[in-house]
């Protein structure tokens, strides 16, 4: 009988050694399974660069065989009526690049810091889905910003989110202000009108489009004149300033349309 017992505490010994062991390998084992994944490996780019050099995982679908392809985040701040949406179709015709446009003209989006940050980590984080976002293979992501969708009331904490996201910013400006002032004011006049057939066009695409839109001409009270476009002025200094510590440039689109280098890659393109 004792034998016996004997026998069986043995028995019960050896067996929690051996599950012992066996929990133990089993966690050598994933261990070893984590090691093969390894990070993508550090491009070779200049250590001022790193931190702006990223690579997302999204959630919704696998970057697949571009996975350690390096991801640059970038955002288009600029006005209305200021060359943006063409500037972003001239990005969109890169087969790496996803501008996903206005994307906080939506209020909810743009209603606190919290829907800002979130909005922005999925647009980042390449699991924003729209008619520009282009394959695994992206290497460049942002989005359109007007300077009056939540940019100037939120600045603090959307400079930080940039600065430690290395978040890369393109200002779009334009210079001849009375030009951009005309062209708001003929833009919410054809929302009523709708000249083109029956349809609003907020961007023409044929010269046809642009002189039946040019038909129209304002009347611009003279009296405030001056104040309006020191407003606007004064909201762009202000920006720069505000926004001054992240990294950013500067482009106008006069000098913009006037280029040639810029002229020649597009007329390739199309
Ligand atoms: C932020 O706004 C969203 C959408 O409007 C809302 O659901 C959320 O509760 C708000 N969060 C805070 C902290 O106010
Ligand atoms: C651009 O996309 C192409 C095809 O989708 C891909 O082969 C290439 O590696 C990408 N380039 C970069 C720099 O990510
Ligand atoms: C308006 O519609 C007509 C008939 O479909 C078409 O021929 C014309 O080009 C259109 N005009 C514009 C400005 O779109
Ligand atoms: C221009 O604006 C001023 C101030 O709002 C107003 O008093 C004046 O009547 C306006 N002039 C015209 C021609 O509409
Ligand atoms: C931005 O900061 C630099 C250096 O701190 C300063 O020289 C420059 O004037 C600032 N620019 C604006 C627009 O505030
Ligand atoms: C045109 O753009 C290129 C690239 O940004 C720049 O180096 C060049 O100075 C510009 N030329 C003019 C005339 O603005």
């Amino acid at each position: 009988m004792i034998v016996l017992v004997f026998a069986m505490v043995c028995g019960v010994y050896i067996c929690s050694i051996c599950l012992k062991q066996i929990s133990t390998t089993t966690t050598a084992g994933f261990l070893n399974v984590q090691l093969t994944e390894r990070p993508c490996e550090k491009p070779n780019i200049e250590p001022s660069e790193v931190r702006y050099v990223h690579f997302p995982k999204p959630i919704s679908y696998s970057r697949a065989e571009c996975a350690c392809n390096p991801v640059r985040f970038f955002a288009i701040l600029s006005t209305q009526r200021s060359g943006s949406g063409w500037f972003e179709t001239l990005l969109n015709s890169h087969i790496n690049i996803s501008s996903n446009g206005e994307i906080f003209s939506v209020k909810v989006r743009r209603s606190n810091i919290s829907s800002i940050t979130e909005t922005l980590d999925k647009i980042y984080n390449l699991d924003w889905l729209s008619s520009a976002s282009k394959n695994e293979c992206t290497a460049a992501v942002g989005l359109k910003w007007m300077l009056n969708q939540g940019l100037m009331q939120n600045h603090k904490e959307i400079v930080e989110y940039f600065n430690t996201r290395g978040v890369s910013l393109i200002f779009l400006f334009r210079r001849n202000l009375l030009r951009r002032m005309i062209s708001m004011l003929a833009n919410s006049y054809d929302r009523e009108a709708k000249q083109l057939n029956g349809t609003h066009k907020s961007h023409v695409h044929s010269p046809r489009e642009a002189e039946i839109l040019a038909q129209y001409k304002p009347s611009i009270n003279a009296t405030l004149l001056i104040r309006d476009l020191k407003q606007v002025e004064d909201t762009v200094a202000k920006a720069l300033q505000y926004f001054n510590s992240t990294r950013h440039t500067i482009f106008y689109y006069e000098d913009v349309i006037k280029n040639r280098t810029v002229r020649q890659t597009t007329s390739t393109q199309t």
